[in-house]
């Protein structure tokens, strides 16, 4: 006898990418930021270990919030902080989808949105992308109490216009969050339709682009009535004091930020030429990753394992239209050097042993 729900037993749960113990790894496999984060961020933390760790944080991290409005231009009432942006779409989730009500997202994208509304014991709609990751147009779902949109999007690393999504936002009946967990390595982003739209949810992270992925720190820009409504839903002490001293430190801190992102950018564009040259196909990124599909006769999953064996962790996902990929997050030019020099060793190799073995397999698999 199981004492969990029903769908709990149900689900299989998220699984997320592989932190390995050893931290002897050339680790280009969740997105996190290759370069440390700002100086004035372990400074500020360092300051916040002090006795005052007795008391419970702010319940609503008003100076985070007051920082994050002041970089942004908007009001600190139409800001919320979030334990990284994962608690904050799941108290999104939590605040809008219940049992049997509609929650939408594009496939291939973040997995976890599938994961939240299957937790609510809601309908998970998956709206496949079209081949080359636009929306379709069946995107819009009657009646859907969510729709996520991951702009960039992973794994894809794609974007979609502002413009469409403006529309889209118009179109639908419940909420549309769209998720720029990237946007800070894009080259638009979203943050102006929190003014036009009632209904929209954006959400931002300190993980990729301030390099804070252990600090755990999201936010969510969205009208007042949203924010207040959300802020019923989150756990009282959502944001602990050492995570608000280090979002206020960041912020501050954006000539660090933006020349990180700068270095990644520019290679990112480096190793989608490189990888291209190799005969990989790349979607084009506005990411700190690129999704590479392989050329045919190779096998992505057997790349990914002989690059786990030397040491190197990129992403492999084995689910339909991304078997034949694999994610790589931007490393600092030395790594993404040594990355390539093991990829052109193997494609090679594998590309002349696959072509014989394996040339039926990689049809059936090819649309
Ligand atoms: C699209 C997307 N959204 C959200 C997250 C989670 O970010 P956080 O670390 O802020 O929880 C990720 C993490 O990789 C992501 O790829």
């Amino acid at each position: 006898m199981s004492y969990f729900r029903n769908n709990i037993e149900r689900m299989s749960g998220y699984t997320p990418g592989e932190q390995p113990k050893d931290g002897i790894y050339i680790k280009l496999n969740t997105n996190e930021n290759p370069y440390p984060p700002s100086p004035g961020v372990l400074a500020a933390i360092k300051e916040a270990v002090n006795e005052g760790l007795r008391l419970y944080p702010d319940p609503i991290a008003s100076a985070a919030r007051i920082k994050i409005a002041e970089i942004l231009g908007t009001q600190p009432g139409r800001v919320m902080a979030g334990n990284g942006s994962d608690d904050l779409l799941s108290i999104i989730v939590r605040s809008f989808a219940g049992p049997g009500d509609k929650v939408v997202f594009p496939y291939p994208s973040y997995m976890l949105y599938k994961t939240l509304a299957e937790l609510q014991d809601s309908v998970a709609c998956a709206v496949d992308f079209t081949e080359d990751y636009t929306l379709p147009d069946d995107f819009i779902v009657k009646g859907a109490k969510v729709t996520f949109l991951a702009n960039p999007n992973s794994p894809s690393g794609t974007m979609i216009s502002p413009d469409a999504i403006s529309k889209i936002a118009s179109e639908i009946d419940g909420v549309l969050v769209v998720d720029e967990a990237y946007a800070d390595f894009a080259n638009d982003n979203c943050l102006s339709l929190v003014e036009q739209h009632d209904n929209v949810l954006i959400l931002r992270t300190l993980s990729k682009s301030y390099s804070l992925a252990g600090i755990r720190l999201g936010f969510c820009i969205a009208q007042e009535s949203l924010i207040q409504g959300l802020m019923k839903v989150k756990d009282s002490y959502n944001v602990d004091r050492l995570s608000i001293a280090a979002v206020i430190a960041a912020l501050d801190d954006q000539i660090s930020m933006k020349s990180h992102v700068e270095k990644i950018r520019e290679t990112r564009r480096y190793l989608t030429k490189s990888l291209e040259d190799m005969g990989f196909s790349v979607y084009p990124s506005q990411t700190n990753f690129v999704l590479a599909r392989c050329m045919k006769g190779v096998s992505a999953l057997s790349l990914y394992q002989t690059l786990k064996a030397r040491k190197i962790l990129v992403r492999y996902f084995g689910l339909r239209r991304l078997d034949d990929c694999l994610r790589i997050t931007i490393g600092t030019r030395e790594e993404i050097e040594i990355l390539l020099k093991h990829l052109r060793e193997l494609a090679s190799t594998t590309h002349s042993k696959t072509v014989h073995t394996c040339n039926h397999q990689t049809r059936i698999r090819r649309p």
